[in-house]
């Protein structure tokens, strides 16, 4: 029996050791390195992050801060997913030129389109600076004393770290600032369109499919790094020439199958995996589900009126996919946490936690840290609820509400101050001219009808008549004279007076409180880290996501979302026919496609099964910020485009579950069929590097050439 139980736990943990975490790239020797081989890879954590020699991690690039991108020749081509570049796409189309609905291809350099604001940055090397910057840190400062001599230690470190010219550097807290590493960054500015498919490819199943499996999506977009003469960062210039980068990723027209080894390589956001279980307990049942009802108002107005006009779909594209993004989102985590027993599971978990602080005689030391949590959370719920509530309504959905806040903030500053007149002017105006470009106020009358009321405020729908906010000129002419004249002006606004004391309780009062009862959290969730890695030193520990490059590994696995189901892990263009509806909105198919699919004119880009793969699914712990990133296989090779994850398995910012959490990616295949078939674009094809590892089957391939710098 006892022997029993020790295979099976060598056998949970074998299989469980193996899956999740977000790891960094300057660490992968060892632990991470042998995971990876045992899982098919054949890279070595050299081939992957090398700060002598170029290396996987050269190709990647942070893209605009909030996705990830790759580059995909030596011209600087880069990839990135069509949501990534939406917002580009959108700001070049217009009812004559809809490149949202048609796609743009660029067939040569120069009708490469610019992109004001663009940019992408690489790492060049990451650094441990924990020691200096925790440097005289005492257990009996205070949070505050702890934080300010942080930034100091950091603020010194960075000021005489050696770097060129053109590169910057920055800090970033790493297992909630228990540790600290140092990133050397290199930042393009001068960033072009060079390709979109259509919406009804790119984001072919829009938001009934988001989040979801099986999925039939070709969401990507590719632009091109442009640097000066000595290859270096540059703002936008029409002499600028195409980057040539030191690293760039051959991709495999081999694809993958499932148990394939893939590895993601990207910048994910965030993720709070190290909660207390009455942390989700709160996040899901109370905090969710009131953000939740908020979108969906909101949607349930931007959507019909996109429906009604072409105009409004392209103003509000950008503004709806974000709102409808994390709106599904939520309601995929909540479900996967109930679903999966996530709580009770963590309450189990801090059981063992508790006991082996008993063990281990820490209990003194750490004991009061659990209880702590159950008694905070409970206090900080309400105002948490009730400030997230305000955002929602006053910055993610209604904008005449948002327009009022900003105005809000500058009548503040010119209270405090006259002279602050200019600055807050130019701010002002820049805010508006940013809400107006893309702004119907019929909709977001609607918006606000709908919305308002869940946060507990009596609506008015006469201000949308009586506002100068509602038209870029009247709203302008708001600041015009000197600052009592703008204050004045203000106030006699009917959105203005209407919102005004809504948006002072909200910083005399609701955000204020929302500040004091979060700190102490934040202070506790670090030692709660602390106390973990002690009590129990040989669990695996990965860092929170931080927006920092990071690697995730696992194979290609399908998975079982309900009783009797089981999902393939790889969808094909036949799934697009299936869920073809013509002139659907989320689900018509561009007649080309329809044609080489009757065709089958499937190029190269054929499985052996004689079908073109679109999706595929992976072990791969992702998440916001990972859209963008390559999907790698097991020799360096590019395979597939990491765009979503599955709806059961959300949670995993969470509460990663190795049985149900999925990432979604397309096939690279699927990408260059239509780079290629689809739109023509042959010579992008020809600037990349095509291989075919797996029928090549050989060393020969594999080898990457290693430059020196
Ligand atoms: N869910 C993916 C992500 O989190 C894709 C979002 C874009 N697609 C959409 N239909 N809104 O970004
Ligand atoms: N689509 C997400 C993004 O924009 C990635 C999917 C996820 O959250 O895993 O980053």
């Amino acid at each position: 029996m006892r022997f029993i139980k020790i295979l099976l736990l060598f056998f949970v943990f074998q299989v469980s050791a193996q899956q999740g975490g977000m790891w960094i790239p300057s660490l992968l020797e060892g632990m991470n390195e042998d995971e990876m081989q045992s899982l098919g890879s054949k890279l070595t954590a050299q081939d992957i992050y090398d700060v002598n020699n170029s290396s996987l991690k050269d190709a990647i690039g942070h893209f605009n801060g909030g996705c990830t991108s790759e580059v995909i020749s030596n011209k600087g081509l880069i990839l990135t997913n069509h949501h990534c570049g939406y917002g580009q796409i959108q700001s070049h189309s217009s009812l004559e030129n809809d490149y949202l609905k048609d796609g743009f291809w660029a067939m040569n350099l120069e009708d490469e389109l610019p992109n004001e604001g663009l940019y992408i940055e690489f790492i060049v090397s990451i650094h441990d600076v924990s020691e200096v910057a925790l440097k005289g840190i005492t257990e009996t400062m205070t949070e505050t004393e702890k934080q300010s001599l942080i930034s100091k230690n950091t603020n010194a470190v960075l000021k005489t770290w050696p770097k060129e010219s053109w590169q910057d550097v920055k800090t970033k807290a790493f297992y909630e600032g228990n540790q600290y590493f140092l990133f050397v960054t290199e930042r393009f500015d001068d960033i072009r369109l060079v390709g979109a498919p259509p919406t009804s490819i790119g984001k072919f199943g829009s938001d009934t499919d988001n989040w979801v499996f099986p999925r039939h999506t070709g969401d990507f977009s590719m632009f091109r790094i442009y640097a000066d003469a000595n290859n270096r960062p540059a703002k936008y210039s029409k002499d600028n020439k195409p980057y040539t980068p030191k690293h760039f990723l051959p991709i495999s027209l081999d694809g993958v199958e499932e148990g394939d080894f893939t590895m993601v390589f990207g910048f994910p956001g965030t993720t709070s995996e190290y909660l207390p279980a009455v942390a989700i307990e709160h996040i899901t049942k109370e905090f969710n589900p009131t953000n939740i009802a908020i979108r969906e108002a909101a949607l349930k107005v931007i959507d019909a009126k996109m429906k009604e006009s072409d105009a409004v779909r392209i103003k509000y594209a950008s503004k709806q996919a974000r709102i409808a993004n994390a709106w599904k989102k939520w309601i995929g985590e909540n479900l996967g946490i109930k679903k999966s027993n996530a709580v009770e599971k963590r309450r189990a978990f801090e059981a063992t936690f508790t006991k082996a602080l008993k063990e281990k005689g820490l209990e003194d030391k750490y004991g009061h840290i659990l209880p702590e949590f159950d008694k905070l959370y409970k206090d900080f719920a309400p105002i948490n609820i009730k400030r997230r509530n305000f955002i929602e309504v006053f910055f993610t959905t209604n904008e005449l509400m948002q327009m009022t806040f900003r105005a809000y903030q500058v009548e503040q500053a010119l209270v405090a101050n006259p002279d602050n007149l200019q600055r807050g002017k130019t701010i002002l105006t820049g805010q508006f001219e940013g809400i107006h470009k893309n702004y119907d106020a019929e909709l977001d009358k609607g918006v606000y009808l709908n919305v308002m009321p869940l946060y507990g405020k009596a609506v008015d729908v006469s201000i949308y008549d009586n506002t100068a906010f509602t038209n870029l000129d009247s709203a302008l002419k708001l600041l015009e004279g000197d600052a009592e004249t703008v204050i004045k002006n203000l106030n006699n606004d009917a959105a203005y007076s209407y919102s005004k004391p809504i948006i002072a309780e909200f910083f005399n009062t609701i955000d204020a409180e929302y500040q004091q009862k979060n700190a102490p959290i934040t202070a506790l969730q670090t030692k709660y880290m602390t106390a973990l890695m002690e009590a129990l030193p040989n669990a695996r520990y990965f860092p929170d996501a931080n927006g920092t490059l990071r690697v995730t590994y696992g194979q290609v696995r399908g998975y079982a979302p309900r009783d009797a189901v089981y999902y393939n892990p790889v969808s094909y263009l036949d799934g697009v026919i299936e869920k073809y509806i013509p002139d659907d909105y989320e689900f018509d198919v561009p007649q080309k496609l329809i044609d080489l699919y009757d065709a089958k004119d499937y190029g190269q880009y054929a499985d052996n099964n004689g079908k073109v793969p679109v999706c595929f699914l992976g072990t791969n712990h992702t998440t916001g910020g990972n859209s963008g990133s390559p999907a790698i296989d097991a020799e360096g090779n590019l395979v597939g485009l990491n765009f979503d994850r599955v709806w059961e398995g959300t949670m995993s910012d969470m509460n990663y579950d190795p049985e149900i959490c999925r990432n979604i990616m397309v096939d690279l295949r699927y990408v260059l069929f239509i780079v290629d078939k689809y739109a023509g674009a042959t010579h992008l094809i020809d600037e990349m590097t095509l291989v075919h590892p797996k029928k090549d089957g050989s060393k020969k391939k594999k080898k990457r050439k290693r430059k020196k710098k």
